[in-house]
């Protein structure tokens, strides 16, 4: 891939996003959506067809469209993209067949079960500019279509989660293999973290180069975890992201700050230690009492989340009052406050719902 110009792109309209995980002040809370591009929209299937998914992210053109999609629906409304990929494009990297089966979600044929396929994956020579290149070509067309109306999230799963996958399989009830492999083999454990670390780090790195203005690590399976657990096979890890993606992205001549967020997901014991973690926004789920996460932040981070998705099977009337509660409880929404829900949309979402939703965010954001 040819490096990429980032004078071409067209200045950003609207910073609001970057100003409120900068932690400066903001006229009214910025706004955006775990999955806001998706099964839930009818022009998704419509662009995406019969499409494989993974097919559908390595096509420039199809990704870009998708990730326009929330943008142009909620036009206004929406103060981000992020752009359409998946966490599992890593492991797909590292050499690990992924598929998305349909209805059913990921699935690896050849799980990491034995130490010599663990071993295998540690030795793959992972060439991230090559190894995925089409997701840096989605990105840079993403960004000249945005024209600069709002800026992009580049994002990658967190290595623990992707741990999971590449152990599990897929998705899992009892995580059978993934402890195996903390319990039974943990130093064994650590060097495929680590491994999928490096990979994580140069992969965000290049997103920005790319054309990515800010970045989230996904963290999906975080609660999976005992809270020293989470210290020993996940927190060491998010740090060294966050850490060393400024530091990269230095080496890399790129000179703006970009904001970075977590996304621990299930993780409420971690919050204090993520607040120190190194990231500008630490994004929570639906199990947190904003007003309490926010006496424990105490002013150190951003904070973005955390309304209940399943909220929008409820009328507007309670999507008003849990999303006023919200703003309210994460102190009014202009200062170190992002909206999102506190995990990403479903399928059966009516999209009229959401259109509800984010008009309240910014009615009430403004009070
Ligand atoms: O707007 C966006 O956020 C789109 C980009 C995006 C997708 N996946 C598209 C997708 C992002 C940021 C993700 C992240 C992702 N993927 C996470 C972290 C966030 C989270 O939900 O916790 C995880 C754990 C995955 C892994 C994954 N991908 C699963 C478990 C599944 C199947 C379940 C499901 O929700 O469908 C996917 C598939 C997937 N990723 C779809 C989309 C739009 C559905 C694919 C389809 O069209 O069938």
């Amino acid at each position: 891939m040819q490096a990429v110009d980032r004078t071409q792109f067209a200045p950003l309209k609207n910073d609001l996003m970057l100003r409120a995980a900068r932690g400066e002040d903001v006229e009214r809370p910025p706004c955006w959506i775990m999955r806001q591009a998706g099964r839930y929209l009818p022009e998704y299937h419509d662009v995406k067809g019969g499409r494989d998914f993974f097919e559908t992210c390595r096509d420039a053109e199809i990704a870009s469209e998708i990730t326009l999609q929330p943008v142009r629906r909620y036009a206004g409304l929406l103060d981000a993209a992020i752009i359409f990929s998946d966490i599992l494009v890593i492991p797909q990297a590292m050499g690990m067949r992924v598929e998305m089966l349909e209805g059913k979600g990921p699935h690896f044929p050849e799980p990491l079960r034995t130490t010599e396929q663990l071993m295998k994956v540690l030795e793959y020579e992972v060439d991230v500019l090559r190894e995925l290149d089409w997701a840096f070509r989605a990105i840079t067309l993403t960004r000249q279509k945005l024209a600069g109306d709002v800026p992009l999230f580049g994002f990658c799963g967190g290595p623990w989660t992707l741990l999971v996958y590449m152990t599990e399989g897929g998705g899992s009830r009892l995580f059978r293999f993934a402890k195996e492999w903390i319990h039974k083999r943990p130093e064994l454990a650590h060097k495929l973290l680590q491994k999928i670390t490096d990979v994580a780090i140069e992969f965000l790195a290049q997103q920005v180069v790319a054309g990515c203005q800010i970045l989230q690590v996904f963290e999906s399976w975080g609660g999976e975890l005992s809270p020293a657990d989470f210290d020993e096979f996940s927190l060491p890890y998010l740090k060294q992201i966050a850490a060393a993606v400024p530091a990269r992205l230095r080496e890399l001549g790129i000179t703006e700050d970009v904001p970075m967020t977590v996304f621990a997901k299930g993780s409420w014991y971690a919050l204090d230690k993520l607040c120190d973690a190194g990231y500008n926004t630490v994004s929570l789920d639906w199990l947190w009492d904003p007003a309490e996460a926010v006496r424990i932040n105490n002013g150190r981070v951003t904070l973005q989340g955390n309304l209940d998705p399943t909220v929008m099977y409820g009328s507007d009337e309670t999507i008003t009052k849990k999303t006023e509660a919200m703003i309210k409880g994460f102190g009014g929404g202009k200062k170190q406050y992002i909206v999102n829900f506190g995990h990403g949309t479903h399928p059966f979402m009516d999209p009229e719902k959401i259109r509800h939703f984010l008009e309240e965010c910014h009615r009430i954001g403004k009070m």
